[in-house]
């Protein structure tokens, strides 16, 4: 008995030793996003920004769990930090390399316990350079925090990969003649000094690093509500010129546009909805429950194509994440394809059709066929293999199972994984479950074999 007892308080003793939390969440692509030895639940950010010097500052309290016993932990983060607390006790902390940031509590935190981290920080973010980058984009009268795959270290700590999501409160005072917009739903507005007013936001479900999104500026902001009944948030930059027209006209049926994906993914994932609209920016972004769209998509008319795209990312890539980076087929191969069935949705072309254009465009011997859409390398995850080839594998897969079949594994995929991360293994393993084919040839050929697939995604059948 007695021994027993000892035998036992030795193994606890030995596996007690506090380690480092790991820098990075093991993730080929970028070693040192996310880290190890924690799970965050909840961030709260509290900040006031001046456009006019590009100042930010203000705290991040991270609501997090230990998952191994932690004699220190690292953060992702690139701004100046002037104070760490863990669980209200000062802790030591350094910049072990640029955007990671290495935090010594005063005791060694326990297993499996829920820590509370107050990170005080100042800094003017577009001067802040984290491996020749700077994803802070200052505009004349803002700023935009909106880039994938990083984004969080120029404004809040965190623990940035999509593997660790969690629910934030964003709170943002500005000027009073600049609007702060961020994820889900504007809480409050409040003013407690003349000449700012601090706007309050909360997105409950749980949220990557990157999906999160701060745009201050001068924008139209329009609040309304969706049919469903919805907090539905769009806003303009007045700058977008004579195209807000046409960037209205796109963004605005937004609510129209969901419903259409809803009706072929499954429900939608999320408490809110809407879009912004900058000049401030080259590309689009899922942010959740509100995409941020350069103007650019605009200027040549109205344009629901890149609406369809970022909202059906709500699904694939916001609720579903990627394991790994190397999996953005996940994300990008699903939101192209979702804008061919937007378009036969629209009658304006069947998914068919468009794959069949896509796929005879390219020639054998242009160099998108060299990027494979299913480990493009980080230097290609945004190439249009990605997305094209990506968007073709998902005909081709539809072409082999059939229709049935191919919304069955769609609607089981984003049901499944729903608020998780998830990797292009376990969607083999789920299409073949549900179809009951073999397709592994078929993946492979289409996302991981260099060279122009020698039948079309619409299979031998022509058009
Ligand atoms: N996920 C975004 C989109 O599809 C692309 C972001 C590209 N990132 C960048 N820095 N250009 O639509
Ligand atoms: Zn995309």
């Amino acid at each position: 008995m007695t021994t027993g007892i000892a035998i036992v308080l030795l193994a606890s003793t030995a596996s007690a030793a506090p380690a480092p939390g790991a820098p990075g969440a093991g993730d080929p692509y970028y070693p040192y996003a996310g880290n190890g030895g924690y799970d965050v639940a909840h961030y709260d950010i509290r900040l006031t920004y001046q456009p006019a010097t590009d100042q930010l500052a203000g705290t991040t309290t991270i609501l997090a769990r230990t998952t191994q016993e932690l004699s220190s932990f690292d953060l992702d983060f690139g701004l100046h930090v002037s104070a760490i607390r863990v669980d209200n006790v000062p802790a030591a902390f350094r910049t072990v390399r640029e955007g990671e940031l290495e935090v010594t509590p005063a005791k060694p935190l326990a297993k499996n316990q829920p820590v509370t981290v107050v990170v005080t920080y100042a800094d003017t973010p577009s001067k802040v350079v984290i491996d020749g980058y700077t994803a802070w984009k200052k505009t004349p009268d803002g700023a935009l925090a909106v880039d994938e795959p990083q984004n969080s270290q120029w404004w809040y700590p965190a623990s940035d990969h999509p593997t660790d999501k969690a629910t934030y409160d964003v709170s943002v005072e500005v000027p009073d003649d600049v609007a702060a917009l961020s994820n889900g739903t504007l809480v409050r507005k409040t003013k407690q000094r003349a000449g700012w007013t601090r706007w309050n936001w909360r997105s409950t479900q749980s949220q990557n690093t990157y999906a999160t999104t701060l745009e201050v500026g001068k924008f139209e902001v329009n609040q309304a509500t969706t049919p469903g009944g919805q907090p539905f948030v769009t806003a303009y930059d007045p700058a977008t010129g004579e195209s807000l027209g046409a960037a209205k006209a796109s963004v605005e049926r937004t609510p129209e546009i969901i419903e259409f994906l809803a009706s072929q993914f499954g429900e939608y994932p999320f408490e809110a909805q809407g879009g912004v609209v900058s000049t401030g920016l080259t590309f689009a972004l899922e942010a959740q429950t509100r995409p941020v769209y350069s103007n650019k998509f605009f200027v040549a008319g109205t344009n629901t194509s890149v609406v369809a795209h970022e909202n059906a990312h709500q699904w694939f890539g916001d609720s579903v994440s990627l394991g790994r980076w190397s999996d953005i087929w996940l994300n990008e191969g699903f939101a192209s394809y979702a804008e061919y069935l937007w378009s036969e949705h629209q009658r304006e072309g069947t998914a068919a059709e468009l794959a069949q254009y896509v796929y005879d465009s390219y020639p054998a011997d242009d160099p998108f066929w060299q990027v494979l859409p299913g480990d493009p390398g980080a230097a290609n995850q945004f190439d249009d293999a990605v997305y094209d080839r990506g968007a073709l594998a998902v005909q081709a897969l539809r072409t082999a199972v059939g229709d049935d079949a191919f919304f069955t594994i769609l609607r089981t995929w984003v049901a499944r994984h729903r608020g998780d991360d998830a990797r292009i293994g376990d969607f083999v393993a789920l299409a073949e479950e549900v179809s009951g084919k073999p397709l592994q040839q078929l993946f492979q050929t289409w996302l991981f074999t260099a060279g122009k697939p020698a039948t079309g995604p619409n299979g031998a059948a022509t058009l």
